[in-house]
Parts: C-alpha cells; structure tokens; sequence
C-alpha cells in the first residue's frame, strides 16, 4: 500500500523491544534490537508503528492542482518561498528516516495542502547517494558556459516550501529546524511526535524569496541591483518586470515525471542562483526593446499583452537567421529550441529575492533528467547566433547580459513514498 495513505510503513516483529509502548504512543517511540545498536544505516527489525495519516499525492512536485490561476489560467507559483540546502546532522539510520518522515506528516497535518498552506518537495543530491554507496540518478552540477564560474554545489537534501502566508512558512521552517511548534486546525498542537528533521539534518544555506505581483516593488528599497530612482513596472510579479511561467511556455507535470525505472514518479532538479544587475535593463531599454529581448525579436508588447497564456515559439528557429535580421535574439525564443514535440521540456518553478541585500533568481527547473535542462540552457545561449548582427554572447542575446550565474546543483526529487533518505539500506522498498 501507499505511504502517503498513512498505512504502517514496514511492520517487522519486534524483538521485545519497546515495540508494544511505541504503538500505544503512536508510534512516535522507536525500538532497536540490541544486537543492533550503533549499526547505522542497517536493516533494522523493529516495529517502527504507524506514521501519522496524511493524504497527499504520490508524485512530490505536483504543485499545480493546489495553485491559484489568474484569469488567464496561468498557475500562480506561492508567493512567498525557500529552498533550505541541508547536509547531514547524523549517521542516517532507518530509524532517523522514520523519525524524519513522521515529522514531515505532523508538518503536513497541522498546515492544509496548497498555496493558502503548504506546498513542498523533498529533494537529494549525488552526495547522499555516494554517501549509501548507491548510484546518483542524477550528475553533480557543472558550469554550463565557457562565460560562468558557478559555485557547484551537492547538498544532500533540499527542501523547496512554498506558501502565500509569508508567516505560516516561517513558522513551518521553525516548525522543521528551529525548535518551533505547530498549531493544527482547531488551536491544538500535535502530541503524536515531534515536528523537526533535526535528528537527520542540518541547514547549510537558506534561500528566500518571493514571486507575485508587487512583491518586487515591496522589496526595491536599498537592493543591489534594482533601480533605485524609479519604481518597478506597477504590479510587476517579478523584478525583471514581466510575468514567468505562463501556460503555453511551461512542461506539464506530466511531461517531466520520470516515467519508468528505479525512480519512476520523481522528477530530477535542478538549482541555480543567479545574481541580478538591473540598471541598464530599465535604465537604456524602453518597453519595446525589453520585450524583444525577453520574448523575441519580432514582438511587441501589445503582442505580449494578446497572448496572457504565453506565446508558442518555433523550436525550429534560426536564432542566427533572426541575429542578422533582427540584431536581438529573444529569451523565450531561443530557449524555445529545446521544446519537445511543440512544448518545453522543464517546468520553472523559480522565484526573485533579495538575499544578501542583492537582487536575484532562485532558479528551479524541474525536467524528466538534468539533459532535458542543460538542453534549454545552452539553447538559451543562442550559440549559433552569437557573430552575426550584433549579437554577442552576453550583447543583443536574451536576457543574459543582466544575470550572472553564481551557484548550480543538481538533485532528485523521488516520488513522494521515499522522499525521505531514498534508497538507504532497511528503509526504502
Ligand atoms: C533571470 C532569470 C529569468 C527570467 C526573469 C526569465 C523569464 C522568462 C519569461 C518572462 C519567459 C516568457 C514567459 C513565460 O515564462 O511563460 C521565459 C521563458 C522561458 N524561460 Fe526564462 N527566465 C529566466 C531564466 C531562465 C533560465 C535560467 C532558463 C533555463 C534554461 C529559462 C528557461 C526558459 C524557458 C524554457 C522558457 C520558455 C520557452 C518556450 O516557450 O519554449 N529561463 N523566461
């Protein structure tokens, strides 16, 4: 049976151990065969009891049922959002992934599922798999531009929270790593356990953010980056001034679901921070000239303005036909040359910030494998465009003279029964 129907995970005889205390405290208590103590990370005979029942679907990222939409059907990422990177506070045991998952569903119990709520996934990187000695389904990050120097990170675990109530997500990140408790719906607090991830893991970076319209703006003040004489486009969703994300210019959650294997239901990752430098975007770019380099060449903003579920870009453009004739190359155009069977292949689910006091993207892409990524990334450089007009690499092409790519990982997202410690000896399966 599914995890996520809050069945009695793996129910092995105890061995006299606690096991009969445990079920009457509701499973929170864990039990070890003496013979096993201090063998971390073995297959371990106990009776870890009930995980408390929570219904939630099978696949981690499916985000898009519990969105708002606007008008034009395009989902609304939460606005307010955190990527916690974490290493490792303990041997991982089975026993400390019990713990870990318990929590997770007492989290999940006291905050309702959606943007309103609490949206989140659970992800790992090739430093947890080495770690197990298990084959990373995914590839350590590596710079994807003769022109960038990222920090490559592998964190073991990300965890991506998402929420429209800036103080609920706090209160749950306080809830998961800062000794803070949850109220559940109704006022009580849940008494079946603790709520943190403590005893597994350790935050190493928080990422902050926000997304939405005129949480930009909220933010300019005093930020490295932005400009700070003149206001943002009134009601901008994010710094750069344009909405993200539409319809026609994402892949479905369908379309980046691992379909088959060891992994199938999970989708792969990937996370980058880039550093934002504005001036000149608003500052020597009228409406028209930003709109080419966002979109494509060709439009206009009265175009952008008709088509509020996004524009279908040609896969099969010819950025270096378009570099002579047009002398810009298009964000979303060039990108567009990794679409798949007329659609992209990641799903962005990224969001701006003001970390550090510096603007910036918390950029996540979710894609079937880290190819389908790196594919849409070099297509978005315009190679081939790059000599002709006046096109360059950082000149003329898209959006990438105003980012500066400072960190990439790359990580899994497995399917949502074991989305804790994935493949760790005695406990997935
Ligand atoms: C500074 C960061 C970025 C901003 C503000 C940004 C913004 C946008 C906007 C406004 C669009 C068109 C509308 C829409 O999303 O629906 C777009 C399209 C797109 N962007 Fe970005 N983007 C950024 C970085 C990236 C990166 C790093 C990638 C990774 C490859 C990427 C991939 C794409 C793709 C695949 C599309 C859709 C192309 C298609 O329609 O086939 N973007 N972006």
């Amino acid at each position: 049976m599914h995890r996520s129907e809050g069945v009695t995970r793996r129910r092995i005889v105890a061995s006299g151990l606690a096991a009969g205390a445990a079920l009457a405290a509701g499973g929170a208590v864990v039990g070890r065969r003496p013979d096993q103590e201090g063998a971390p990370g073995a297959a371990s005979a106990v009776d870890r009891g009930r995980l408390p029942r929570v219904i939630r679907p099978g696949r981690q990222h499916e985000w898009d049922a519990h969105l708002g939409r606007d008008v034009a059907g395009n989902r609304l990422p939460p606005r307010h959002q955190r990527l916690l990177l974490c290493a490792l506070a303990n041997e991982p045991t089975p026993e400390r992934a019990w713990q870990a998952e318990a929590a997770l569903r007492r989290v999940e119990r006291a905050v309702p599922l959606g943007h309103h709520g609490l949206l989140l996934t659970v992800a790992w990187g090739p430093s947890w798999f080495g770690r197990i000695g298990v084959a990373s389904p995914v590839p350590v990050a590596v710079a994807l531009h003769d022109a960038e120097l990222p920090r490559l990170d592998d964190p073991v675990c990300v965890l991506h929270l998402g929420s429209d109530d800036e103080r609920l997500l706090e209160r749950v990140e306080r809830a998961l790593f800062r000794g803070g408790t949850l109220l559940r719906a109704g006022g009580s607090s849940d008494r079946s356990g603790p709520t943190d991830l403590c005893g597994l893991l350790r935050v190493t970076e928080r990422r902050t953010g926000f997304v939405g319209a005129g949480l930009p703006e909220r933010h300019r003040a005093g930020v490295v980056g932005l400009p700070q004489d003149q206001p943002l486009p009134t009601g901008t969703p994010m710094f750069m001034g344009f909405q993200s994300g539409l319809k026609r210019n994402q892949a479905t959650e369908d379309d980046v679901t691992i379909a088959s294997g060891r992994w199938a239901g999970g989708t792969t990752m990937h996370v980058s921070s880039i550093a934002l430098a504005l001036d000149s975007w608003y500052r020597s770019l009228d409406d028209r000239d930003r709109v080419r380099r966002m979109f494509a060449a060709d439009t206009t903003p009265a175009k952008v303005r008709r088509s509020p579920r996004g524009i279908d870009h040609p896969a099969d453009v010819d950025v270096a036909k378009v570099a002579d004739q047009q002398s810009v190359v298009g964000h979303a155009q060039a990108a567009a040359a990794a679409r798949r069977d007329g659609r992209p292949v990641i799903l962005r689910r990224d969001f701006d910030s003001a970390d550090g006091g510096a603007a910036r993207v918390h950029f996540v892409s979710l894609s079937r494998s880290i190819e389908d990524f790196v594919a849409t990334r070099r297509a978005m450089d315009a190679r081939p465009a790059v000599g002709h007009g006046a096109v360059g690499v950082h000149v003329n092409n898209g959006i990438t003279e105003w980012m500066t790519v400072e960190a990439r990982a790359n990580l899994l997202v497995p399917p949502r029964r074991e989305r804790i410690c994935p493949a760790l000896p005695g406990w997935s399966g």
